[in-house]
């Protein structure tokens, strides 16, 4: 019997999002019903509701979520019913070549629920990124979910999901930061602000916070820079190479996504330095760079997809580490508002006056 929640949709191409009533299926196998505690409003909602992402309207939004497992499918063995969980959005399938060669993050099979969530009408519902968590619950599948410990709030849990687990992941996963290293994190957004928390967690000597709005660079001081750089007025790539004895950064963590930032990640790093692009382009953007440079600035040039994360490994242990104290994860929450907030909440993200807004429910 399918059940009956209340959810946000966004019903066409920049059309404000809605409550509606979504008709939730029980389980299959391999799948899970999560009754949503918290989710987190990312980019990628606005993404979607503005017809960027795919056109297969009306989506159900969410993507950045906690919750308690409320009932699982056939053969499902690693959740249970009341277990506090992480959603994620790259469900590993463990089998394909990506897989086997141990870097999971670039699976290519990646699991979702096999049923679909619907209007009352029938009309079928897409989840934003397979997931579609602004909504009482929602189905996935169960490789979807991640146990943690459940004395975390649910709206510190949720955010792991997403942007915080990319940012962190950047640090951590992608840009293998390590003791007394020097870190220049490009964009202090909530993905730059997680690398911020990460490159601290992993020991880093210096931290230089690079943004265009002074809020951010405010905020990117409490998260743990050392440094900060307002490229409006001053050239980055100089500052960063004056703040590292003329070298440039050991690892410099990109999270804006723009040619312009690119490139001074590019040339702001130590020789023998890593870049991390966490920022994701559009489908528009080029960049042009002299060979030369290309081949004589050695070190690593790196995409991080969703911080090349684990989940079964991360999601907990970063549980753990906030509990301990270690990272804090509240910090990250700007406001706690409910479902039918999110329009609101998108346009206070577009202003930049939020990290995240997270729906409580
Ligand atoms: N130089 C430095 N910082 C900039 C610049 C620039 N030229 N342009 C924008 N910024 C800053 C903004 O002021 C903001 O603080 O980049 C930050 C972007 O943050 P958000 O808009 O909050 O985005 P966030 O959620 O952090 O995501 C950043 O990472 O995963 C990707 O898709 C995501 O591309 C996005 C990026
Ligand atoms: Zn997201
Ligand atoms: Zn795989």
């Amino acid at each position: 019997m399918a059940q009956e929640v209340r959810g946000v949709i966004a019903p066409g191409r920049n059309q404000p999002v809605r409550i509606d009533t979504v008709l939730v299926p029980d389980p299959g196998p391999g799948e899970a019903v999560v009754a949503i505690q918290a989710c987190g409003v990312c980019h990628t909602d606005l993404h979607y509701r503005e017809g960027g992402i795919t056109d297969e309207f009306p989506f159900l939004l969410g993507h950045e979520a906690a919750g308690v497992v409320e009932s699982v499918g056939e053969g499902v063995t690693d959740v249970a019913p009341g277990d506090f969980v992480i959603l994620n959005w790259r469900a590993v399938c463990g089998r394909c070549r990506a897989c086997r060669r141990g870097r999971p993050w670039y699976c290519f099979d990646t699991r979702n629920a096999g049923q679909k969530m619907t209007l009352t009408d029938g009309t079928v519902l897409a989840p934003a990124l397979g997931i579609g968590a602004f909504a009482e619950k929602t189905l996935v599948a169960a490789g979807q979910c991640t146990k943690v410990d459940p004395a975390v709030s649910p709206q510190a849990a949720g955010l792991l999901g997403c942007g915080v687990m990319a940012g962190i992941g950047a640090a951590l996963n992608t840009g293998d930061v390590g003791r007394g290293d020097t870190v220049a994190v490009i964009g202090c957004g909530g993905v730059g602000d997680a690398a911020i928390a990460g490159a601290r967690l992993a020991g880093a000597a210096k931290i230089i916070a690079v943004d265009i709005d002074d809020r951010k660079l405010a905020t990117a001081r409490t998260m743990g820079a050392t440094h900060t750089v307002d490229s409006r007025t001053a050239d980055p790539v100089e500052a960063i190479r004056e703040l590292t004895d003329g070298f440039g950064a050991d690892v410099v963590i990109e999270a804006v996504g723009r040619p312009e930032t690119y490139k001074q990640a590019f040339y702001a790093r130590d020789l023998a330095g890593t870049v991390v692009l966490v920022g994701v382009p559009t489908p528009d953007m080029t960049l042009e760079l002299p060979l030369l440079d290309v081949f004589g600035r050695g070190g690593a040039l790196k995409s991080s997809w969703y911080g090349d994360c684990l989940p079964s490994r991360d999601f907990p242990m970063l549980v753990d580490l906030h509990l301990q104290g270690r990272l804090d994860l509240d910090r990250f929450v700007s406001e706690t508002i409910a479902l039918d907030e999110v329009e609101k909440a998108f346009e206070r993200m577009q202003r930049g006056d939020v990290l995240r807004s997270v729906v409580v429910l």
